[in-house]
């Protein structure tokens, strides 16, 4: 599989900006994925140090072509805030699956959605991709309203569908498909 290429000098909104990760970027990415949240909702590996996450996220850069990972970063002033990308693209099935995750500080004013309107918009201009999903675990409130906030569809939940520390986990299955308008907000179950 041929890598995923993405602009050079990003995509942006006017608030955030989505780009490939630079040097610069290491140390700060790593302190901010050791977050708990990050830890407990992610693949982010556990008990790493700084530099041993740096080793990690080196490890996506130069990673297959069926991944893409990003920066969330502001747009102004390029401060980090985040993560995003594509997690699973299977090209011959023209789908793929989107993660993300925010420094805590840059929570609780948007941030994420706009990243996922972002790559969302960008990944049905660019890549041969009718359906972009999202797998969140059912638990996990706030990426489930990141889903619903950014116009996609709850299908269901896939039992053991995420392996997440070696724990398998029921996910809630969000999805988006090509040309489709957004829904609406709030028409999803939430997990009880
Ligand atoms: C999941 C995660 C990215 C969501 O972050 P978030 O800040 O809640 O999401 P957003 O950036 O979209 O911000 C939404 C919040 O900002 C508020 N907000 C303020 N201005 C807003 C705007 N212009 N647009 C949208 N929301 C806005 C919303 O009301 C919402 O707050 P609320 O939860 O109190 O209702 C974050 O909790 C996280 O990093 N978790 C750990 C990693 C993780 O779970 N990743 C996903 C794995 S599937």
């Amino acid at each position: 599989m041929t890598a995923i290429e993405f602009p050079i000098g990003g995509i942006d909104d006017g608030v955030v900006r989505l780009r490939l990760h630079a040097d610069r970027d290491l140390e700060r990415v790593a302190a901010a994925s050791l977050d708990p949240e990050v830890l407990r909702w992610t693949r982010v590996p556990e008990g790493n140090d700084a530099s041993a996450m740096a080793e990690w996220i080196g490890e996506w850069r130069s990673g297959p072509g069926s991944e893409l990972h990003l920066v969330v970063v502001g747009a102004d002033d390029d401060e980090l805030l985040g993560a995003a990308g594509i997690v699973r693209f299977e090209q011959d099935e023209r789908r793929c699956e989107i993660g993300y995750w925010l420094a805590r500080e840059a929570r609780g004013r948007g941030v994420a959605t706009r990243a996922v309107r972002l790559l969302a918009g960008w990944i049905f201009a660019s890549l041969e991709v009718d359906r972009i999903g999202i797998a969140a675990e059912r638990e996990n409130a706030a990426s489930c309203a990141v889903a619903e906030r950014a116009g996609f569809r709850f299908e269901g939940v896939l039992r053991s569908w995420l392996v997440i520390k070696g724990i398998p986990r029921d996910a809630a299955m969000y999805s988006l498909l090509r040309d489709e308008p957004p829904e609406p907000r709030g028409g999803s179950p939430m997990p009880s």
